[in-house]
């Protein structure tokens, strides 16, 4: 019987070893095409410049990011280079502050903080930002972030961080960003569990 003889055997794990090598190649290639900026899952970076929602597309059966219109972010307009250096900054002040300690990123974390996937989005901003005198998303996004301890949205709160406007900037740029991402529907239901 030929399946008695080990050369059979060999042969059939080297050959299906070959075939899936081969398949993971034709997988990254497709995965590497879709995560990076401008790819089918995340958005270039001057998306900033551009009005940003999250809505529950039937065909998908999952909530898809729907980008139309400008809306400006900071009242001014960034090519393609400078929201790279921009993003670029607001990454950096992130990982500074290991914001990871307390907060998740597409679910990846710590679960002290909310996470922050779709921040950006929170009717927090719009409802509770002209309360404080910002009368802007971007503008309450900024205060908050330098100064959590004056405004406290639950029943955590978020310390002072000692983040500078410039970087409180960079880093509402780049929530603004990942607000964008397709998350494959993660968080599920964002808006409609935030609606306060
Ligand atoms: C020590 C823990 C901790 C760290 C570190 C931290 N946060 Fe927070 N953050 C919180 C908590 C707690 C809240 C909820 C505050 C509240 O509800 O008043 C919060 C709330 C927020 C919110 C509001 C989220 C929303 O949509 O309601 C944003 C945005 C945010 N943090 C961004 C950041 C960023 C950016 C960093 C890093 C620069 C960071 N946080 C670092 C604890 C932390």
């Amino acid at each position: 019987m030929y399946t008695q003889d080990p050369a059979f055997w060999r042969a059939g794990a080297i050959s299906s070893s070959a075939v899936m090598f081969v398949v993971l190649v034709v997988l990254s290639i497709d995965s590497v095409r879709a995560i990076r900026a401008g790819g089918s899952h995340v958005p270039r970076y001057d998306v900033i410049n551009r009005n940003i929602g999250y809505g529950f597309d039937s065909a998908r059966n999952e909530d898809v990011p729907i980008i139309q219109g400008e809306d400006l972010l900071f009242n001014r307009h960034y090519t393609e280079a400078e929201a790279t250096r921009l993003l670029a900054k607001g990454k950096l002040v992130i990982q500074s502050r290991a914001c990871i300690d307390c907060h998740t990123f597409f679910g990846n974390g710590a679960y002290y903080g909310p996470d922050l996937t779709k921040a950006w989005l929170d009717p927090i901003w719009t409802a509770w930002g002209p309360m404080y005198g910002a009368k802007r998303r971007d503008q309450a996004m900024v205060d908050f972030l330098m100064h959590p301890e004056r405004f406290p949205l639950g029943n955590r709160t978020m310390p002072n961080l000692g983040i500078s406007e410039d970087e409180a900037r960079a880093v509402v740029a780049y929530l603004k960003w990942m607000s964008a991402v397709d998350a494959n529907g993660f968080p599920a239901g964002f808006l409609s569990a935030n609606a306060r």
